[in-house]
C-alpha cells in the first residue's frame, strides 16, 4: 500500500522548536518523530511513503534515506513554495504508482495515534467511499475541522477552524488521516496551492460525493504546539501509545547513548534525555524532552519542559511547561513557568525571573 506525508508546514506554534528543525524531525521519545509515524505506518502494511515536504526539506532525506532501513520505500516531493494540504496531496502522489481505483493514505505529520489503519483501510473498501476520514470527539473543536456524520457515517459537512459559535454543531473532528481513492486525488487542481480542509473536502461534498467518517476515540494527539509534542514524547517513552520506533525500552524514562545522569538526579514521568546531555546531581526532571548535548545543573527542577539542543539550565532553576530553544543558556536560580518559550540562543543572567516571591 502507498501512503503521501504531509510534513511541509512551518510548525509556526512550535517556535523556538522549529526556528532549525521542521516539526516532524523535533526528537520526540529519542527520534523524529517522523520515525513513529513512518514506523506505525509500515506495521500497517504501507511499502512507499511519499513525504512531501516544504519548510526545511533538505534535513529529511539524509536522514531516512531511501527508507530502506525502515523496510520501505520513501519518496521526497518537494514544493518550492508552500502548496497548502490539497495541493501537496496533488503533487506528491505524482510519486505514486498504484491504478486510479486503489486506496492511498494520506496522513498530517504531526498525529500521534494508536489508530488501527488497516481497519480505515478495509472500511473505506468496505463502504466503497470516495474518501474515508478518520475522527476523534474532543473537548473543544473549534482548533480542528469539524467532521458532522448521519448514523451510517456518511460525512454531511466539514467545517474547518470554525469561526463562529453556532458553526460549533458537533465535538468530531478530523483526525488527520485519510484514506482516498487514488482517482479523486487526481481531481485536485494541479500547481497551485489548495487546501484539502477548506476547498477539497466542501467542493467533493457539494458534488454529492461519499465521505466516510470513522471515529474512533483511541489515542490522539496533534502535536502542533509544545504542551502536546512534550505530552506526546512523555507517552511514547512510558509505552502509553506504542510505537515500534522508540529506541529502548518503554519505562519511566529514557537515557540514550552517551548521556549522563549524574547519582541523585530523578528522572521520571517518560523524561528522554539525549545523546551527550547531562544532568547534574539532584535534578529533577519529571516528563520532559532533553535534546542532544543539552545541560541540567545541580538541583534544577524541570517539568513538562523542553530543552533545546545544546541548551543550558542552570543550578537550581525551576522550569515547568516551558520551551528552552537550542543553545540558550538559563541562569542559575532562576523560575520560570506556564508556557514561557526561551528563544534559541538567548541567555538570561542567573536570578533574573521567578514567578515566585520565596527564593
Ligand atoms: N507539504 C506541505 N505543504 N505540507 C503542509 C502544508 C503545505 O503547504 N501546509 C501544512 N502542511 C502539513 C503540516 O506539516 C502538517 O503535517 C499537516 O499538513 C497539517 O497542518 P497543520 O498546520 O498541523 O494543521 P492543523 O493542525 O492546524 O489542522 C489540521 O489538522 C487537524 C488535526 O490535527 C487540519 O487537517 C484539521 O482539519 C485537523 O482537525
Ligand atoms: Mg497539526
Amino acid at each position: 500500500m502507498e501512503a503521501i506525508l504531509l510534513v511541509g508546514g512551518k510548525g509556526s506554534r512550535l517556535r523556538p522548536v522549529t526556528e532549525h528543525t521542521p516539526k516532524p524531525m523535533v526528537p520526540t521519545a529519542g527520534v523524529p518523530f517522523l520515525a513513529h509515524q513512518l514506523s506505525r505506518a509500515r506495521a500497517a502494511g504501507v511499502t512507499h511513503v511519499a513525504l512531501a515536504t516544504s519548510y526545511l526539506a533538505e534535513v529529511f532525506e539524509p536522514y531516512f534515506g531511501d527508507g530502506s532501513a525502515l523496510g520501505m520505500r520513501i519518496s521526497y516531493v518537494h514544493e518550492r513554495e508552500p502548496l497548502g494540504t490539497g495541493g501537496a496531496i496533488r503533487n506528491a502522489s505524482k510519486a505514486l504508482t498504484c491504478g486510479p481505483d486503489e486506496p492511498v493514505l494520506v496522513f498530517n505529520g504531526d498525529i500521534l495515534t494508536g489508530l488501527d489503519i488497516r481497519a480505515l483501510v478495509d472500511g473505506h473498501r468496505t463502504a466503497g467511499a470516495e474518501v474515508s476520514l478518520h475522527l476523534t470527539r474532543v473537548e473543544d473543536p473549534s482548533a480542528f475541522g469539524l467532521v458532522p456524520t448521519d448514523a451510517t457515517g456518511r460525512v454531511l459537512a466539514f467545517t474547518e477552524k470554525p469561526e463562529r459559535p453556532e458553526e460549533i454543531v458537533t465535538d468530531q473532528v478530523n483526525a488527520g488521516c485519510y484514506v482516498f481513492r487514488r482517482a479523486v486525488i487526481d481531481t485536485i487542481a494541479d500547481g497551485r496551492p489548495v487546501s484539502v480542509e477548506r476547498e477539497t473536502f466542501p467542493s467533493l461534498l457539494a458534488a454529492g460525493a461519499l465521505l466516510h467518517g470513522v471515529v474512533d476515540q483511541t489515542y490522539w494527539l496533534d502535536l502542533g504546539r509544545p504542551a502536546a509534542l512534550i505530552q506526546a514524547s512523555a507517552d511514547l517513552v512510558r509505552g502509553v501509545v506504542a510505537s515500534p520506533a522508540l529506541p529502548g525500552r518503554a519505562g519511566e524514562s529514557l537515557v540514550l547513548p552517551g548521556a549522563e545522569v549524574a547519582d541523585g538526579a530523578k528522572l521520571s514521568g517518560g523524561t528522554v534525555v539525549g545523546a551527550g546531555a547531562r544532568i547534574a546531581r539532584d535534578a529533577v526532571v519529571d516528563g520532559t524532552v532533553v535534546l542532544d548535548g543539552a545541560r541540567i545543573g545541580a538541583g534544577a527542577q524541570v517539568r513538562r519542559s523542553l530543552i533545546g539542543a545544546g541548551a543550558r539550565v542552570g543550578a537550581r532553576t525551576v522550569l515547568d511547561g516551558t520551551v528552552i530553544g537550542d543553545r540558550a543558556d538559563v541562569g542559575a536560580d532562576n523560575e520560570l513557568l506556564d508556557g514561557v518559550r526561551v528563544w534559541c540562543e538567548a541567555v538570561l543572567p542567573a536570578a533574573a525571573i521567578r514567578f515566585s516571591s520565596n527564593c
